[in-house]
């Protein structure tokens, strides 16, 4: 049975990502795009012979969609997820999740209610090098994890936002939270998914030191600590003017894992007897390729639909990895670690 996709938001992710992966996935055709930008609409719809909306509510009551992406500005995903599950469609729902844990329990209600899949899309976990490292700590290939570094950072997302340096990512009652929304819950939830261990306490410094048009956080370090005793830091950072940095270190009793460090082999692992396996995985995607690679979160989306299994980050997952954002802000707040446990 071929899937009836709507694309909600048809900015830079629902561009170069999600219309261009649906448009490649063979069991779906994309019926209908919305965006309050009407030519971005017009232009989406031209593209992929998809009907053009302005109004999303207008949509999810014309069309019989069987699932939804949503691709807007973060204060807009629980309102707008909730309404298309509501209306009957699977949901496809873009990071961070929520602006709150209230919001996120709203959503992943609305998922239960109406018997219908919400995923969130944490890309990093389709990574390649990121699946070979999961199994290689499952195995018992590095030993006892000790601590961990990871960090996402770029110049910024007014090289990449439809609205350029206006963008909503700068606007602190649309985006909420900065350069730790936008790359760091992705690093919050890579690690939880490598480590398959969750974080217990967090402490954050975060800054806005190199933006001029903003008011919110442009860096930001998170100290974590884990229920198994994993310690590490987490970077996010729309400052990083040179070059990405999308790497994640792992420090084992009997290995080292470096994850995207290196340009060529995508996990290299140093083992404490000198011994060292280079993997060539491929890289991880850039928003620098203009979608030149696959992220693999439509596909696993579409499958988990047809397949009728749960995704592997459902809403309970994206909660998770919100939280620790979350703390980190609290952290800030209070001048204090905060604990994660309820
Ligand atoms: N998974 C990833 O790696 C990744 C990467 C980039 C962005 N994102 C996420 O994707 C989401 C969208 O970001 P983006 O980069 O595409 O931003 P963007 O600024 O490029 O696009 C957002 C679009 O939403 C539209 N919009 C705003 N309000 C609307 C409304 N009420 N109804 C319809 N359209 C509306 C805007 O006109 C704009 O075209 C964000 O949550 C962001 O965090 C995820």
């Amino acid at each position: 049975m071929t899937l009836k996709i709507a694309v909600i938001g048809c900015g830079s992710i629902a561009k170069h990502r999600h219309l261009l992966e649906y448009d490649i996935n063979e069991h779906v055709e994309i019926t209908a795009v919305c965006d309050v930008v009407q030519e971005r609409a017009e232009e989406a719809a031209a593209k992929y012979q998809a009907k053009a909306y302005t109004d999303y509510k207008e949509l999810l009551k014309k069309e019989d969609i069987d699932a939804v992406s949503v691709c807007l500005p973060n204060y807009l995903h629980a309102s707008v997820s909730i309404d298309a599950l509501d209306a009957g469609a699977h949901v496809l729902c873009e990071k961070p999740m929520a602006t709150s844990t209230e919001e996120a329990d709203q959503m992943i209600e609305a998922a239960k209610r109406n018997g219908k899949k919400l995923m969130i899309g944490h890309n990093q976990r389709f990574v390649t090098s990121h699946q070979k490292a999961r199994e290689l700590i499952a195995s018992g290939a590095i030993g006892k994890v000790y601590s961990f570094r990871t960090a996402f950072g770029h110049g910024g997302p007014e090289a990449w936002s439809a609205d350029g340096k206006d963008s909503w990512f700068f606007k602190k009652d649309e985006a909420f939270i900065g350069a730790m929304g936008d790359l760091g819950v992705h690093k919050a939830d890579l690690i939880r998914y490598l480590l398959q261990d969750e974080f217990v306490e967090v402490g954050a410094f975060v800054e806005t030191s190199a933006k001029e048009n903003t008011d919110i956080d442009d860096n930001a370090t998170l100290i974590l600590k884990s229920e198994k005793g994993i310690i590490g830091t987490l970077v996010a950072s729309w400052a990083y003017t040179a070059k990405e940095d999308n790497s994640t270190i792992i420090y084992g009793e009997k290995a080292t894992l470096r994850l995207e460090d290196d340009p060529t082999y995508s996990l290299v692992t140093q083992y404490a007897n000198g011994e060292i396996v280079k993997y060539e995985l491929g890289a991880i995607q850039s928003n620098d390729e203009g979608g030149q690679t696959t992220t693999h979160v439509i596909d696993h989306f579409i499958d988990s639909i047809q397949n009728d299994a749960a995704p592997l980050i459902d809403g309970v997952e994206g909660k998770k990895s919100l939280a620790i954002i979350l703390g980190a802000l609290e952290s800030v707040k209070t001048k204090r670690i905060y604990s994660l446990e309820k």
